[in-house]
């Protein structure tokens, strides 16, 4: 018998994952726990898979409407992707099999601010939630769960599922108790009062996340650690875009804008978030706190060198290196860490109070300044949004970064017109790659393209880029943010034609 299950009532509905997986019937709606591979479920989700293989071999098909909390591990959007058990995903995945069957039109993705799931789900609008599939570090004695590196959504799936699965993770490390702090949002809209948090390490909640065990139908031990991938190491350019946005934060420290120790930072996911992170914590500034909603490499970084004071976010998802060095290390991070529900790290409400310094990367910008973070031409949606809406537009400062070309120079990432809008002009505060930063404030649309193209385009493309402008502008005259309509995608249609964004360039091998 586990000691990770101390709820007797509990102890007996011990079962294993095939068993668990049995109660779940074709074309139920399962709320799972995960933010990234951190805390997401392991066992019951590759059970279903197989499940979905056997009907499949049988001529039938077994699929399950997937919510989680973000992306997940490959036990889920992995398992069940591969094998087409998928109907409908939401809100968010990264996943190489769920996103090629997304991309084939075989899945129906709904892509969603993270900060919006609970209260979505809590009105009902994706319909009855059948079954909460959830990892936990351990059940305590009155039933209630100590969740591990991830609390994402949860809480809510917990709140609402008709019934609850429960995967035990012997591996997940019990110092994980106390690092929670477990505040949902209650009340109807026009009932509801203040998220009160005044700074990132400020707690209002619960260590625990409170379940009635009459509503669990099963739980399932397990031991496997979360298999979250490596960063790649950062390159010059991701160094140099670093560098733009230190200087950008010293101007503004230097001006009077914002304190020395920064505001709370928050980065989002990926490579260049990741660089961006070393190159702050090599740069000036002392005790920052972060008001995020994932814990990466750098961020433990930062933690360990005593740049960062504080972290606060909804998951800790770290590459295997740094995660055996966390694990050994982990009570000295207890204290300066606190995991919340998505819903409360992604607040709009508490990211405007805090006046928190956004930074996200991006797929495309245009000369415009609206940003596309999640479609790729010709290829499709990569991610998704995740917090990067959330954050835009509620922090103080939002910044989005990328190198300035993806694929050896053949596509851009400024283009005339953004062929899918995640954040709109208004929600940028400035546009950085590894040739400048272009800050955007007290710019009018026009204003804010020549800072776009001059500072941010590669050299290659600001010839087209100007030239777009200055025939767009005389055609237009005197229109706010004047377009060719018949040449907007031009860029992206040569790609598509002949493989490179540059007129003129055969596709190269
Ligand atoms: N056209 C084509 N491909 C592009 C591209 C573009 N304009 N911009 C990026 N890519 C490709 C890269 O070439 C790379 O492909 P590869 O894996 O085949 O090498 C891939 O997208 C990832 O890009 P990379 O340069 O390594 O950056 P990243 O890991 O920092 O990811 C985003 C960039 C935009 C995909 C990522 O930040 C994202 O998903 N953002 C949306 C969600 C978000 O911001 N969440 C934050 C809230 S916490």
């Amino acid at each position: 018998m586990s000691s990770r299950v101390q709820n007797r009532s509990l102890q007996a509905r011990i079962v294993s994952a095939e068993e668990a997986a049995a109660l779940v019937p074709a074309g139920a709606t399962l709320g799972t726990s995960g933010f990234t591979a951190a805390g997401a479920p392991k066992a019951v989700p590759q059970a279903l898979a197989r499940r979905a293989q056997e009907a499949c071999a049988r001529g039938e098909r077994f699929g399950v409407r997937l919510l989680t909390g973000a992306s997940t591990g490959p036990e889920v959007d992995g398992a069940l992707g591969l094998e087409g058990a998928v109907d409908f995903r939401f809100p968010y995945q990264g996943d190489p099999a769920m996103r090629a069957r997304i991309n084939a039109g075989l899945i129906e993705y709904q892509d969603m601010h993270l900060s919006h799931v609970g209260p979505l789900i809590r009105y009902g609008y994706y319909g009855k939630v059948d079954f909460a599939v959830v990892e936990v570090a351990k059940v305590r004695e009155d039933g209630s769960l100590v969740l591990g590196p991830a609390v994402g959504a949860s809480n809510v799936y917990l709140e609402v599922a008709e019934r609850v699965i429960l995967e035990v993770n012997e591996g997940v490390d019990e110092r994980y108790e106390g690092m929670h702090d477990v505040f949902g949002v209650t009340g109807r809209h026009g009932e509801r009062r203040e998220i009160p948090i005044y700074a990132a390490d400020t707690r209002c909640g619960s260590p625990y996340v409170k379940l009635d065990p009459a509503r669990v139908a099963a739980v399932v031990l397990t031991n496997a650690a979360d298999r979250s991938g490596a960063f790649k190491a950062p390159e010059e350019v991701h160094r140099r875009i670093a560098g733009h946005i230190l200087d950008f934060l010293e101007g503004e420290v230097r001006h009077g804008r914002l304190p020395p120790s920064l505001t709370p930072i928050q980065s989002g996911v990926g490579n260049i978030p990741n660089a961006v992170l070393a190159g702050l914590n090599e740069g000036p500034f002392e005790q920052m706190t972060a008001y995020t909603e994932l814990i990466q490499d750098g961020m433990i970084d930062m933690l360990d060198s005593g740049k960062l004071r504080f972290a606060s976010a909804s998951a800790v998802a770290l590459s295997p290196e740094r995660q055996a060095r966390y694990r050994r290390d982990l009570d000295r991070y207890r204290d300066r860490i606190v995991l919340r529900p998505q819903e409360i790290s992604n607040s709009p409400e508490v990211i405007r109070r805090l006046g928190c310094i956004a930074m996200n990367g991006f797929v495309e910008a245009d000369i415009y300044g609206h940003v596309n973070s999640t479609h790729i031409v010709g290829k499709g949606i990569e991610n998704g949004i995740g917090g990067s809406g959330d954050f835009a537009r509620n922090s103080a400062c939002s910044i989005f970064m990328s190198p300035s070309t993806a694929k050896g120079g053949r596509i851009s990432a400024i283009v005339p017109f953004a062929s899918h809008v995640d954040s709109t002009e208004h929600d940028v505060t400035a546009v950085v790659t590894e040739y400048g930063l272009a800050d955007l404030r007290c710019r009018s649309p026009k204003q804010k393209a020549r800072e776009i193209i001059e500072r941010c385009a590669h050299p290659d493309y600001r010839p087209l880029l100007r030239d777009y402008c200055r025939r767009a502008w005389d055609a237009d005259e005197g229109r706010h943010s004047p377009h060719l309509l018949d040449e907007a995608f031009a860029f992206h249609n040569r790609y598509r034609a002949l493989g490179d964004m540059r007129p003129g360039l055969e596709v190269r091998p």
